[in-house]
């Protein structure tokens, strides 16, 4: 949960006070919104009688007031007076039954029109039950499972009174200095496309009315990973053709997945802050894609227009983003304070004020909030449906399959639950903060169980588990280095937790290392140094650099930050209850130097060779990654047989099969996720590499073997070329399919020149 930093202050000087007319309209807001017909009658009828002050106040978001560092979010006596006033369309951070259920009553209740208030949170991964970070949970490219738990997030939440997530965050990110790239879903368009609808479809559930559904909110649109230097917040300048086919991808999806709202990035895009960008927030979002819901500023992302330096003051800021259709105010009060003189001067067009309005009420339509604003302010629900077993249950499985599995030499792992002694060491070893990771909304350190928690219910009765810190995570202190020598001696094998405090990603979070922080990398490799069989556990909110680490370790787990289940999920991998099956989201470098670095880049008129010095290298790093995009292990092992695609020519609008073989060659069931990629050899533009085009899940039982098909269609080959048209290029095609981005094997195939006319 993060707390209101800048406080929200409303210059009431600024408002100018009308009294609503006398005549009261029919309470159009207790009518049931019933379809979207019905909503759009009953928003016709309250424009119609809303003032000046009321449409406005619809755009207007303010963050939760908290009395003293001890009690849970109300609503200030001021917030009152503006809801009292209906002038205030909603609070966020504001969550529990209870206090939403007050604030709700004064704005149905006690003002003129009855218009119920939004409560907004961030609710990234879970509410109470925490799961893993978005990023782990991309590692387990499963989008049923990632779709399943934000259901379950959107049912916790819901129970609270929370009737709108920012969430989710589906920025594209290939800096992994940048620290935000731990909420979003990593470097891929195609696999972010598919998790940012899976958790669209989880929020919102089958009826965005439901008791149990929260609003979606894409976020932060658009571009906002592209930040130079991975610095958060800094400038973004990308190509046309970049943004379209790169960073817009998941926002498209999530519309098209019914997203009902989408909030404003706080970078520029080329010249153009995203809050007053009205090309993207009106041309592209609601021209082209046909977008009906809201937009709502990031945090104070209007006034900082004037920051930015496209607007002089915060009256032409708020006009600025208004038209560009940036519908509400997230906490900077710029439209409550400016909107109603701006209006009234003419400077902004009433239709342009009523069109947000529109959109805004039309999205609490949508939520069922007029048929019953109090439905999701359950103080019974929020007893029995928050941090249920089942809720749990499932948070353990998201764990399991977040894990990425990156070493495994001479099969160290899994290890045996009968082992005489574990050591189990490192600064996040029995760290219950750390895994809830940012972000983590109503998460508590004691909902978490901890590695060594997880760990020592794992293992036989008579096995012996030691534990000593090591270190901390920063800091240049080893006063306990000397017991984790100890323990890891009188070991038979040692687990060693190491990586990032959860500060260390999320908002404003950007590093300019990648490496461990502190003593831990002398940690680790003075424990590998005892020559006992040392197994690494990365926790963490980023790609880490750890070459030096990779060579000591004996096997290594990254694990992210995985929520309340950390340490069960990590003990079934250990153990091996569990095969891991995660593959990476994200390419790992070898050292920061490296980045950005990303799988689908172009091939340049000099590829990388490393004996060749004139070619697009560092001479002093080989070219490649530490691990490629979509790369992890398995404790067995699978053989891809020979790809072949059918026909060998792809007509115009038509499809190619590509198949393959693949063979689970060990010893034990596992899950291949088999990953399909496709290089457009020749364009009018350059191309990437290869795209991820399509991934299965595949359960194999041990020596069994399987075909894998793929249909590649028309939609899939389509690109920007050269003169700007979306269109397929007729030419040769080349599709891999492997384990990973770099190991695949591959296949020739045409695209037909649409016959002539
Ligand atoms: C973040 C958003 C978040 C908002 C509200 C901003 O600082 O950029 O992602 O939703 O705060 O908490």
């Amino acid at each position: 949960m993060k707390f209101p930093r800048v406080p929200f202050s409303v210059t009431l000087l600024c408002v100018v006070f009308v009294r609503p007319p006398a005549a009261r309209a029919e309470s159009p807001a207790a009518r049931p919104p019933g379809g979207d017909a019905r909503c759009e009658r009953m928003i016709d009828s309250l424009l119609r009688v809303m003032t000046l002050e009321e449409k406005v106040g619809q755009l207007v978001q303010i963050t939760g007031w908290h009395r003293d560092a001890h009690s849970g979010p109300s609503v200030s006596p001021e917030q009152r007076a503006l809801i009292e006033r209906g002038e205030l369309g909603g609070i966020f951070n504001i969550w529990g039954a209870r206090a939403t259920r007050e604030a709700q009553q004064i704005a149905v209740e006690h003002s003129r029109l009855k218009i119920p208030l939004i409560f907004g949170l961030d609710v990234i991964h879970g509410y109470r039950t925490t799961f893993p970070i978005p990023l782990a949970e991309a590692s387990s490219w499963d989008p049923a499972m990632v779709e399943r738990d934000a259901r379950v997030a959107a049912v916790e939440a819901s129970a609270s009174g929370v009737s709108w997530t920012f969430g989710p965050m589906v920025d594209i990110a290939r800096d992994s200095r940048w620290g935000r790239i731990a909420e979003g879903s990593g470097e891929d368009p195609y696999l972010g496309s598919l998790l940012a609808a899976a958790r669209v479809r989880g929020f919102q559930g089958n009826d965005p009315a439901s008791d149990s559904a929260i609003a979606a909110c894409a976020k932060h649109f658009a571009a906002y990973g592209g930040a130079e230097g991975g610095r958060d917040y800094n400038t973004v300048d990308v190509s046309e053709r970049t943004l379209r086919e790169v960073y817009l991808p998941p926002f498209r999806a999530a519309v098209d997945a019914g997203a009902l709202t989408l909030m404003s990035s706080f970078n520029e895009i080329s010249g153009v802050p995203s809050t007053s960008n009205r090309w993207l927030m009106t041309g592209v979002l609601r021209g082209e894609w046909g977008f009906r819901g809201f937009v709502v500023s990031d945090w104070t992302s209007i006034t900082e227009l004037i920051n930015h330096g496209v607007a002089a003051d915060t009256p032409r800021a708020a006009a600025l983003a208004l038209h560009a259709g940036v519908d509400a105010d997230l906490q900077s009060g710029a439209y409550l304070q400016c909107l109603p003189a701006l209006v009234r001067e003419g400077i902004v067009p009433v239709a342009e004020l009523d069109e947000s309005v529109r959109r805004v009420l039309r999205v609490k339509c949508a939520l069922g909030l007029f048929a019953d604003p109090y439905g999701r302010c359950s103080e019974s629900r929020e007893r029995t449906d928050i941090l249920t077993p089942a809720h749990v249950a499932q948070a353990r499985r998201a764990g399991t399959e977040s894990i990425v599995l990156l070493k495994n030499d001479n099969a160290t792992l899994p290890l045996a639950r009968t082992l005489g002694t574990i050591a189990v060491i490192g600064p996040l070893a029995a760290d219950s903060v750390d895994p809830l990771g940012p972000w983590d909304a109503m998460g508590r350190p004691s909902d978490v169980v901890t590695l060594l928690e997880g760990i020592s219910r794992a293992v036989a009765p008579a096995t012996k588990v030691l534990y000593a810190q090591g270190c901390t995570i920063e800091g240049n202190d080893r006063p306990d280095f000397a017991a984790a020598l100890g323990a890891a001696r009188s070991a038979d094998a040692v687990v060693i937790a190491v990586g990032e405090s959860r500060e260390m990603s999320g908002e404003a979070s950007s590093r300019s290392t990648l490496d461990l922080p502190g003593v831990q990398g002398a940690l680790v490799e003075a424990v590998a140094a005892t020559g006992k069989p040392v197994v690494l556990v990365l926790m963490n909110g980023r790609p880490l650099s750890i070459t030096r680490e990779l060579k000591q370790a004996n096997a290594v787990l990254e694990t992210w930050f995985l929520g309340v289940q950390a340490g069960n999920a990590i003990a079934d991998v250990l153990f091996g209850a569990v095969n891991p099956s995660g593959k990476l989201p994200v390419t790992f470098p070898r050292t920061v130097g490296q980045v950005p670095i990303y799988y689908d880049h172009k091939n340049t008129g000099r590829p990388p060779l490393d004996t060749e010095k004139y070619t697009s290298r560092y001479i002093d790093l080989p070219s490649t990654p530490l691990f490629p995009f979509g790369y992890g292990l398995s404790y067995t092992t699978f053989a891809y047989g020979g790809v072949t695609v059918s026909p060998a020519t792809m007509d115009s609008g038509g499809a190619v099969t590509v198949s393959v073989r693949v063979k689970n060659t060990g010893t034990r069931a596992g899950t291949e996720i088999v990953q399909l990629y496709v290089r457009q050899n020749v364009g009018s533009v350059t191309r990437p590499v290869k795209e991820l085009k399509g991934f299965r899940r595949l359960t194999l039982g041990a020596g069994e073997s399987a075909p894998v098909e793929f249909t590649v269609a028309w939609g899939d080959l389509v690109m920007t070329t050269a003169s700007g048209r979306r269109a397929v290029e007729p030419g040769t095609f080349t599709v891999q399919v492997g384990t990973n981005s770099r190991d695949v094997g591959e296949a020739p195939f045409a695209v037909a020149a649409p016959p002539a006319r």
